[in-house]
């Protein structure tokens, strides 16, 4: 096959949702139908359901699978397809946030009887962000949810995104009778069905009979009247709104149910975008192009306890990577090789002898990457589009055993490299202050210091609530605002400063006293 054929085969998405929505039952039936795994269950959910250490552990134990599931790919419709997984705990969202850096669109799952929830708001300003296509499935329709016409104003509102329903559903919960594609005038009708994937479809129009006799009366005749208001609410749908991030197609269904998984699929093989332009520091880099670029946008550590290895997961934007093959660490400076590359597929993982833009390699680290760098085959550019968010809980590292400083050390900065959580670095004395969204990752970070570097630490609260990078045109009032207000400033993991404010207060005043220097509330500015 050739480089176009094998490139415009690829989707790459991530599925999003607030924790318990039905992200992992979506991932599985998308699997099965994908034929990528042979039976439910096969999908280890890498949720943390309470906000326990154990949980965390339990997980950290399985690293194998959980690895594995970091991405899956299986082959469906004549298409690749790449699913990114992303970790459900709010504390860990800054991981997801960057998944999502490496992926070309996005399915959102809803739960139709919460609506939309707090995470949710938060992983779609992120795709807000970048204008990621977004295709949403409304889940669980079997449970009494909400009005539907009520879900979608609040998919609207909250959400800021215009909404288009592709399926509708055909009452809901116990009555729940199916969905009805409005695009193509099938019916497909609804049978509690956890564990086959045969859907019951059919042609039918909306003013047959043939709807009243297999729906009821009552729900032909409310589902005619909804597609009216439909008609006249929204606008056809165009591909090329979503494409543009602008418009947002609604399916509604039930997962655990592999119910309306099909027509989700279906529709995303048809209009989801295949691997798209992504910027550099220097230009935008087109999928197309013959030279190999990719960057880094996940690390693991430890796969294998008894070494330090780490895999570092690389999106290829352009070209062909082949295994074996030199190519430039541009951070670095240096080339690098990689005679076991890996890719994913549901519970396994294979080496890889070449991959396509799109695909997501795993190479294996000692230690090179951090998040962010950039492969190309010598040109000196890196991809942009990957900050840091300002953390919202800091606090400073302590040693507690003065002979294993050194391991302390080192392990702060590796596991900041992995993305675990930000490392902020002041003066005088070079303190360590760990910025992180949840009170999880301190326990994650004390537990791994422990065991994987053999280095004990206690964490001490600082009242800051959140982390500024400062720029100004003119260097010398910034080394003065640097100098002022040393006791607040901190350098990142690349010697940006940063400001610490305590509250929103001071760093509006700090702003309103110095005009010539510019906050910013993530890593990367223009
Ligand atoms: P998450 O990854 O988004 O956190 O959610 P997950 O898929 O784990 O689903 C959360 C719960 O919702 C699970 O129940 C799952 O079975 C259930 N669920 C998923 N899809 C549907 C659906 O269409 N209808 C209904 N009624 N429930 C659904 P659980 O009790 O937490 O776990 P389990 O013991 O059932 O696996």
């Amino acid at each position: 096959m050739s480089f176009i054929s094998e490139l415009k085969k690829r989707r790459t998405f991530a599925i999003i949702s607030h924790p318990d929505a039905g992200k992992t039952t979506l991932t599985e039936k998308l699997l099965l139908f994908g034929g990528a795994i042979q039976t439910a269950g096969a999908v280890k959910s890498n949720k943390i359901k309470k906000t326990a250490t154990s949980d965390f552990m339990e997980i950290e134990k399985q690293r194998g699978i959980s690895v594995a599931t970091s991405v899956m790919t299986f082959e469906y419709g004549g298409r690749k397809i790449n699913i990114l997984d992303t970790p459900g705990h709010k504390d860990f969202a800054e991981d997801t946030y960057r998944t999502l850096t490496a992926v070309d669109s996005v399915i959102l799952v809803i739960d139709c009887v919460k609506g939309v929830e707090e995470q949710t708001e938060r992983l779609m300003e992120v795709c807000r962000m970048r204008d990621t296509p977004v295709i949403v499935f409304v889940n669980k329709m079997d449970r009494e949810g909400k009005d539907p016409f009520d879900l979608l104003d609040e998919l609207e509102q909250k959400l800021s995104i215009k909404v288009r329903p592709i399926t509708w559903p055909v009452n809901m919960g116990s009555d729940f009778k199916g969905v009805y594609h409005l695009l193509e005038n099938r019916m497909n009708y609804f049978k509690v069905n956890k564990t086959k994937l045969e859907d019951d479809v059919k042609e039918i129009a909306l003013d047959s009979p043939e709807l009243d006799a297999s729906v009821g009366v009552k729900d032909a005749a409310q589902l005619r009247e909804d597609v009216e208001m439909i008609e006249t609410i929204y606008d056809d749908f165009k591909e090329a709104d979503y494409l543009a991030g602008s418009i947002a197609p609604v399916f509604f269904g039930s997962a655990v149910n592999s119910f309306g998984i099909k027509e989700l699929l279906d529709s995303f093989c048809n209009i989801s975008p295949e691997p798209i332009s992504r910027n550099t520091s220097v230009r935008l880099v087109e999928p197309t192009e013959n030279k190999f670029t990719g960057f880094v946008f996940k690390i693991h550590a430890n796969i294998d306890p008894r070494h330090r290895d780490r895999i570092a997961f690389l999106r290829i934007c352009s070209g062909k990577f082949e295994r074996g093959k030199f190519y430039k660490h541009v951070r670095l400076g240096k080339d690098v090789r990689f005679s076991n590359p890996y890719m994913f597929m549901a519970d396994s993982k294979n080496v890889v002898d070449e991959g396509f833009p799109g695909d997501v390699v795993g190479l294996y680290d000692t230690g090179n990457f951090k998040i962010g760098d950039t492969l190309t085959e010598g040109e000196l550019m890196f991809f942009t589009g990957i900050p840091s968010f300002s953390p919202e809980l800091f606090r400073e590292v302590i040693n507690t055993d003065p002979l294993k400083s050194k391991q302390l050390e080192k392990g702060v900065s590796q596991l900041a490299e992995e993305g675990v959580a930000q490392l902020f670095t002041m003066q005088p004395g070079n303190r360590k202050i760990i910025g992180t969204v949840g009170e999880l990752q301190f326990e994650v970070i004390q537990h791994r210091l422990l065991h994987e570097y053999g280095a004990s630490c206690r964490f001490e609260s600082k009242p800051y609530s959140k982390a500024c990078w400062i720029t100004s045109k003119d260097s010398e009032k910034l080394n003065e605002f640097m100098r002022l207000k040393s006791n607040f400033i901190a350098l990142d993991k690349d010697d940006n400063p940063v400001f610490l404010a305590e509250t929103d207060w001071i760093l509006r005043m700090n702003k309103e006293n110095n005009p010539e220097v510019e906050f910013h509330t993530t890593s990367e500015f223009n």
